[in-house]
């Protein structure tokens, strides 16, 4: 039997787009969990299948539903924490279940993972969580915490405590400085954009009390899944019908394309009621082959592809810094888009304008001007992105940037944290 191991903590980061786990022992250094085969994170994502009724999780769960096989893809599940959806029930396995209860089977999995890895359970768990869950209200913001405290304690972790993520994001770059600094921390990650000010110096890891070190925090809910959803709306779902006029002169309905272009909700669209309702829709479009196509992409459970699609171009784009372009092939023979790196910027400007005032609402919160920081650190997979280092290099001209470990960071900073 397993036991407890003691005067251990594990940090998890159950992110919106990718979870992962470090340990440490005693006073020593953070360690990555491998969680999926040899990798030290894993898709938040499961797949349902309905062939063989078996769970997928990670990447395994990604291949799985994008190669066809019949089932349900579960992705971006922590952006309904705070949300009246958490607790509506969801056939899965022929069973009825929470989407709380999916979260927890997901946290179950990497329960699971941390005991056979560590041999047993470390007697600390520390997890993340973002500034806000929800922007500006504060009683569902703390329900979303009591939620995944819930479901982590139903997945079988127990003494498990909260830390923002941005606060863990800078304990784990502080393990890697040789000298005192005023930094901003700045995880930009698939949900959410948090920013810290925090005093880090090499002397101060130790001190028991941080609390005077941390300046200010501050997050929004803008994150790289809100980044996929302004480029389908603004490059796919055109191609379905929105802003597309019907034979009145008026433009199609557009709720059904945005809840095409939002992770967490394509799913619901897959109800009998709701292909009945996008069928009906076909009088309003002057050229039906647009809605020949919403009918396929429904009919077809297409919405996650199209989500994957539009989220493998945008980094595709800021990566190459070029055109990238999407075969859409798979909707209608000859059908596509493309991503240039003009269109992430022109099409992300209004969001990033919400995350770069974020970061200076964090400044002006720690009392501080631009000139007063030594560095700004990058971490969070959204904080690559190439227009949004622009529009920080455009509000911090003189602070370097340094570009963190962008997957890992935060469970390395929250095993250290406690
Ligand atoms: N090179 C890149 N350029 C731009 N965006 C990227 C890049 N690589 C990954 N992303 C985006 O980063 C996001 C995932 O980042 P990350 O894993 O840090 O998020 P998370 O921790 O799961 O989310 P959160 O912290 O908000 O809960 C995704 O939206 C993904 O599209
Ligand atoms: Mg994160």
């Amino acid at each position: 039997m397993d036991g407890i191991l003691s005067d251990t903590t594990l940090g998890i980061d159950f992110g919106t787009s990718n979870s992962a786990m470090a340990v440490r022992q005693g006073a020593g250094p953070a360690r990555l969990l491998r969680v999926e085969g040899e990798a030290t994170t894993v898709p938040t994502a499961l797949f349902f299948n309905a062939e063989d009724q078996r769970t997928h999780f990670g990447r395994d769960a990604i291949a799985h539903y994008l190669a066809g096989t019949e089932g349900r893809l579960m992705r971006s599940l922590k952006s309904l924490l705070g949300s009246s959806l958490l607790q509506d029930q969801t056939a899965v396995h022929h069973r009825m279940v929470s989407y709380q209860d999916i979260i927890s089977l997901f946290l179950q999995m990497l329960a699971r993972t941390a005991r056979e890895s560590l041999g047993g359970m470390p007697d600390r768990v520390v997890m993340g969580r973002p500034v806000h869950f929800v922007d500006g209200d504060a009683a569902r913001d703390r329900q979303a915490e009591a939620s995944l405290r819930q479901a982590a304690l139903d997945a079988g972790f127990a003494h498990v405590s909260f830390q923002p993520e941005p606060i863990a994001a800078a304990l784990d770059y502080e393990q890697r400085i040789g000298a005192e600094a005023l930094v901003l921390v700045v995880d930009i990650g698939g949900g959410t954009s948090d920013f810290t000010v925090v005093r880090l110096g090499p002397g101060r890891a130790a001190r028991a009390d941080r609390g005077t070190d941390i300046l200010a925090t501050t997050g929004v809910h803008v994150g790289g899944t809100d980044f996929d959803r302004r480029l389908s709306l603004e490059l796919l779902m055109p191609l379905l019908g929105l802003h597309h006029q019907g034979p009145t002169g008026r433009e199609v309905p557009s709720r059904v394309f945005f809840d095409l272009s939002t992770w967490h909700l394509i799913q619901w669209l897959y109800a009998p009621k709701a292909v009945r309702e996008a069928q009906a829709l076909r009088s309003d479009y002057a050229d039906v082959r647009l809605h020949d196509r919403l009918m396929a992409v429904l009919q077809q459970r297409l919405g996650h592809r199209m989500a994957d699609a539009i989220e493998r171009a945008k980094i595709a784009a800021s990566l190459q810094d070029a055109a990238a372009a999407m075969d859409l092939g798979w909707i209608e023979p000859g059908l596509g888009a493309v991503v240039a790196p003009e269109g992430l910027e022109r099409h992300l400007a209004g969001l990033l304008d919400q995350v770069v005032a974020c970061a200076q609402e964090c400044l002006g919160n720690a009392g501080l001007a631009a000139g007063a920081l030594q560095a700004i650190y990058l971490t969070g997979g959204s904080s690559a992105l190439r227009p949004l280092r622009q529009a920080l290099r455009q509000a911090f001209p003189d602070t370097p940037q340094i570009e963190g470990d962008l997957f890992g960071g935060v469970a390395s900073g929250l095993a250290v944290s406690a």
